[in-house]
């Protein structure tokens, strides 16, 4: 049986946090056995806010980088930068003629960026969910790993690829739908207690794939707490469960049962709970932040794995590219 194709683009900006390794990473690697799976890195939707040229390429291998250390195995998945597949460049223009826009304005996170950076609302901005609609459909994909703030892109995705399909009278594009691994992914939030870990809000409450051991017993030590519980049993208030639910992810199942029974019978210290939280915490991330950095310094395998994803990209971009040259009428020789 053909196995379903799967794709998602990973942004080259920021650097990876927890947030991301349970939320996305997680998803990417449960799915590497069971799909024909295309990840790649998003370097040019980085181009959106102008990133200075020589940092491009390090961005790009730098995500690579992380996510291999975390498990992505760029044997089963094609793992490629998508400025390295022509491919889909090509259908974002035939894609575009489609879009239109009043649609695109409409864009919840169009126009938040407008509202951010209202000195830089360029078209490739406008278009953002066009390109995004061809790294999908480029593939004929048929499930996309990602968040719930991307749901509407999906949907446009969606819309783009019928359009074409109706216009065209083929039936070339199926309906991309978010698709999540297990439904009981949990949602990473900020060591401060306010919101999701973000790559751009306080760092101070992100926990980063790449920080060293100190720089996490630090932040660890800052996390929010209180003077603790003074009822046996007492609700956790938002921050503390937090705190516990890293702990579920990352240490052992008797240690978070033992500081569970502690909260329930308030004897709980905070600072033994943050300490044997950070050093668990250290154990988890410690291996991956290695490997990552011992990868990108490794620029000759890395170059490798990207060019013989982006060889089986194209391969399958091919493909669709031609099927769609062909509907459009661009048959000529
Ligand atoms: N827009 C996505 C994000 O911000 C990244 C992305 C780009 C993407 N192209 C994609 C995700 C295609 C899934 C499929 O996270």
């Amino acid at each position: 049986m053909q196995k379903d194709i799967v794709v998602s683009g990973i942004r080259s900006t920021g650097f990876l946090h927890l947030g991301n390794y349970f939320g996305a990473i997680h998803n990417y690697i449960k799915m590497q056995n069971d799909y024909n799976c295309y990840f790649f890195v998003a370097d040019y939707h980085s181009l959106t806010t102008h990133p200075d040229p020589k940092d491009l390429k390090q961005n790009v291998f730098r995500v690579a980088a992380e996510n291999i250390a975390s498990g992505l195995d760029p044997d089963k998945v094609s793992l490629y930068a998508q400025s390295d597949v022509p491919e889909i460049t090509e259908l974002y223009l035939m894609l575009n003629m489609l879009a239109y826009k009043g649609e695109l304005e409409k864009v919840p996170t169009f126009k938040d960026k407008v509202r951010q950076n209202p000195d830089n609302v360029n078209a490739g901005l406008l278009t953002y969910p066009v390109l995004m609609a061809a790294d999908i459909l480029i593939h004929r994909a048929v499930k996309v790993p990602v968040g719930k703030d991307q749901e509407q892109h999906l949907e446009m995705a969606r819309n783009f690829g019928n359009r074409f399909n109706q216009r065209y009278n083929v039936d070339l594009f199926p309906e991309p739908h978010v698709y999540r691994f297990d439904e009981q992914t949990v949602k990473i939030m900020s060591l401060d207690g306010n919101g999701k870990m973000s790559k751009s809000e306080n760092q101070n409450a992100t926990i980063y794939l790449n920080d060293e051991a100190e720089t996490i017993r630090k932040k660890m030590m800052k996390a929010k707490t209180d003077s603790g519980p003074t009822e046996p049993n007492s609700a956790m208030p938002d921050y503390i469960k937090n705190l516990f639910d890293l702990m579920d992810l990352v240490s052992e199942k008797d240690t978070a049962a033992l500081f569970r029974e502690q909260f329930n019978s308030c004897s709980i210290r905070y600072g033994d709970f943050k300490k044997q939280l950070a050093e668990d915490m250290i154990r988890f991330v410690d291996p991956i932040r290695i490997e990552a950095l011992e990868l990108q310094k490794d620029e000759e395998r890395l170059r490798k794995i990207l060019k013989s994803g982006a060889e089986r990209a194209r391969e399958s971009a091919v493909q669709t590219l031609t099927a769609a040259r062909k509907a459009i009428g661009i048959n000529y020789y």
